[in-house]
């Protein structure tokens, strides 16, 4: 079974390689590198201040930035090149790119014209934030090149209003926040009411996470999430209460239309509780039952499922050795995720394709964030 090939950082030199290779030579450039994250437990509770158990992953991209020397925008990626006179949306490879050169000028950052590249191991648009890891590389790669420098609260900041007020997409906090604040070997806890943290200790030498990407993609920016947020903050408008962990069982309480909503982001934040007690008992079984339980809520309740991803998990589950699965991220798309004995993660990986996921399998370990500072700064 491929483990994931290099750690977050690993993809730098191909990220200026990349550049030059797709916009031909130019000014010297900096690099930001971020990691992908998945979600151990606790997905479409963070709009609604759930508590979600996640890390970064040993899968990762790397933005290349340097200025255009002609004052044209442009950026590479995917296989595409795109060129603009002005960092504008426009629907392709250069909307994360140039949203966080457009959130760094709001902040009053002086960011010239520039040319970026992105390149990496993390799979796009396969639930494992991709979209948020290019925007907080991007973020940091132009700060490198201007000799600034950022917090890591400054960074989550600026990098959720780059989706958000630049690229339009209504996230939650939870992917910029996981790919900032996770270290490894260990499970990270963000509490999106109180906006605070904790991590947990990765228990299992010999158990990892194996994530299946299905193939299908999948979109935060797309109509479903849009309007699952909208239940959740209806169903919490409806019981006056301002975030989701004070719901507990009145969410029986709700409307028909709002009661899955309701029931979903309610059981989803004592999953996570839950979940926290498992890693805390180093109880396997446990934890695995709470992810098939997650799988579930969030196919019933949110629709978030498809019949791809329902077939994967229930294949990795019928492996020996697996002790649970589920959809991890936003779901609608993107990949599993399964608690698996090593020694079992090649048969689960091979029968999840089998339920024909098409998207690639890694064995994936809880990892560093990305490095906020900018080490060329210090010497400013
Ligand atoms: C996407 C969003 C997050 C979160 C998850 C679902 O990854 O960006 O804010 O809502 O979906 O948990």
């Amino acid at each position: 079974m491929p483990e994931a090939p290099d750690g977050p950082r690993g993809p730098e030199d191909a990220a200026r390689t990349a550049l030059e290779a797709a916009l031909g030579p130019g000014d010297q450039a900096s690099v930001g590198a971020s990691p992908g994250r998945v979600t151990l437990i606790g997905d479409h509770i963070d709009y609604v201040g759930g508590r979600v158990a996640c890390m970064a992953i040993d899968l990762g991209l790397a933005v290349s930035v340097r200025r255009s020397r002609d004052g044209h925008w442009r950026a590479a990626g995917l296989g595409t090149c795109v060129q603009r006179d002005a960092p504008e949306m426009a629907g392709d490879v250069g909307d994360r790119l140039f949203a966080a050169a457009v959130a760094l000028q709001r902040r009053g950052v002086e960011v010239p014209p520039l040319e970026m590249a992105v390149t990496g191991d993390l799979p796009a648009s396969a639930g494992l934030s991709s979209s948020a890891a290019v925007v907080t590389a991007a973020v940091v790669a132009i700060l490198r090149l201007q000799h600034l420098w950022v917090t890591a609260e400054d960074l989550v900041g600026v990098a959720l209003a780059a989706e958000r007020d630049v690229a339009g997409v209504p996230c939650g906090e939870l992917d910029q926040r996981a790919l900032v604040h996770s270290r490894g070997g260990s499970v990270l806890i963000l509490d999106c009411a109180a906006h605070d943290r904790w991590r947990v200790v990765w228990p299992w030498p010999r158990i990892s996470l194996l994530v299946v990407a299905s193939g299908e993609r999948h979109d935060v920016g797309g109509g479903e999430y849009r309007s699952l947020r909208r239940a959740a903050e209806g169903a919490c408008t409806a019981l006056g209460v301002a975030a989701c962990q004070e719901i507990g069982d009145r969410w029986e309480e709700l409307s028909p239309d709002l009661r899955p909503a309701g029931r979903h982001i309610a059981t989803e934040t004592r999953r996570t509780d839950q979940a926290v007690g498992a890693l805390r008992a180093a109880d396997p079984a446990a934890l695995g039952r709470l992810m098939n339980e997650s799988h579930l809520s969030l196919r019933r309740d949110c629709g978030a499922s498809t019949r791809l991803l329902d077939s994967m998990v229930a294949a990795a589950r019928g492996v020996r050795g697996c002790h649970g699965a589920r959809l991890t991220g936003a779901g609608f798309g993107g990949s599993i995720i399964a608690l698996v004995e090593r020694p079992a993660a090649a048969a689960c990986a091979a029968a999840v394709a089998a339920a024909g996921a098409t998207g690639g399998a890694w064995l994936v370990h809880p990892s560093d964030g990305l490095e906020v500072t900018a080490p060329d700064a210090v010497h400013q």
